[in-house]
């Protein structure tokens, strides 16, 4: 009698647990397939079935390669060979077809395992809808693009506006000296006046090209970069800083990325904030590496201005760099920008001076 209640207990613990894990198997968000070793589809969970607009039976009877669209890359096939050489894992990026009209952009992950039921082979196969991160990642190539593109036009009128402006005054000058005599005292004082005008473009080439590359930077060196850019400033600003004794260590895009940041963050101080001074401090955390940007100015209303490229290229900066960050302003109390980098290891310390400047 005692035997036969624990096996009555025994069995109905069996099936609460059976019932415990189907309800987790169909309450997971990305969609299930689990498949024999044949490659044929044995089981499905909820989400696969809403998926993939069949029903569980409509799906048992469905072929793989019918769920998937056939491409160069010819993942079903591969998918299917995984299966047939028993591989362990198996991961592609594949379009998947609902009912042959509709198709999204899909990540499949393919695990084995062996069932303690009946010792065999069986595969899941997992779904995931990447439609938004895909629609997501154009977004950002999108601005990118849009960045770079005003980033031209700039440099474009940047260079007709001071280079052009030079050039053509002497120009101008050697129009008139070749009419000259060499020996009269003006073709004297054109030279001069030509030698000035070149001195002044080759400055004008120089800050330009610091501008647009800083040689520092070139060389993967942005705290170099920053701290050039800062006694530039400091030469006529109020600038406060505070550097760190460590290297950032980001990728050279992110230091581009960063470095024009703070380039127009300045520059956007100084044009429109009417402020005393410009704060910029960078510090390791314990939590990662914290850049902060501030101007004690008039501020403005993020959310009403009408961004010119200046912010709009900020924003588009810091998707691209996939960072956290509060970007705020308040009137009359002036603008933040604080940009953090959680991933950031500066374990190494190569002794740089910390400074300031007030
Ligand atoms: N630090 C600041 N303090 C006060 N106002 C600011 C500040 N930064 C930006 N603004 C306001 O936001 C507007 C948009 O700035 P944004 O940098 O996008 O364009 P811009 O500086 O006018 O032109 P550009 O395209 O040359 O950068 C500015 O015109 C200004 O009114
Ligand atoms: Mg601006």
């Amino acid at each position: 009698m005692a035997l036969k209640n624990n096996i009555h207990l025994n069995s109905r613990n069996q099936n609460t647990i059976n019932v415990f894990y189907l309800s987790i198997f169909h309450s997971i968000n990305d969609a299930i397939l689990i498949l024999n070793k044949k490659g044929e589809i044995i089981d499905a969970n909820k989400t696969a079935t809403k998926l993939l607009r069949k029903s569980f039976s409509a799906l048992k009877k469905t072929p793989l390669t019918s769920i998937f669209i056939r491409d160069n890359s010819n993942n079903c096939f591969k998918l299917l060979q995984a299966i047939k050489s028993s591989k362990n894992n198996f991961h592609c990026k594949n379009f998947i077809t609902v009912n042959k009209v509709i198709y999204f952009p899909a990540s499949i992950e393919l695990t084995k395992f062996v069932s303690e039921f009946d010792s065999k082979n069986y595969f899941i196969m997992e779904i995931k809808d990447i439609s938004n991160q895909i629609i997501n990642e154009v977004k950002e190539r999108n601005l990118i693009i849009s960045a770079q593109e005003e980033e031209r036009c700039r440099l474009s009128a940047d260079l007709h506006d001071s280079l052009g402006q030079e050039i053509n005054a002497v120009k101008t000058y050697v129009a008139v000296m070749g009419k000259m005599n060499s020996n009269e005292p003006q073709f004297k004082e054109a030279i001069d006046e030509c030698t000035t005008i070149l001195l002044k473009a080759t400055k004008l080439i120089s800050e330009l090209c610091f501008n647009l590359m800083p040689k520092s930077l070139e060389k993967g060196n942005l705290l170099y970069a920053i701290e050039e850019l800062v006694v530039k400033l400091s030469k006529v600003y109020k600038v406060k800083y505070n550097f760190p004794n460590f290297d950032i260590k980001l990728s050279k895009e992110n230091q581009v990325n960063l470095f024009r940041i703070i380039q127009e963050f300045i520059s956007n101080s100084i044009k429109h904030s009417e402020c005393n001074t410009i704060t910029i401090y960078i510090q390791e955390t314990s939590k990662g590496l914290v850049i902060k940007l501030k101007d004690d100015g008039k501020g403005f209303n993020i959310k009403t201005i009408k961004k010119g490229n200046g912010i709009y290229n900020i924003q588009s900066r810091l998707i691209s760099i996939q960072t956290e960050y509060k970007f705020i302003s308040t009137k009359n109390k002036g603008t933040e920008l604080v940009i953090k980098f959680s991933d950031q290891k500066n374990k190494n310390t190569n002794s740089r001076r910390s400074q300031s400047s007030s």
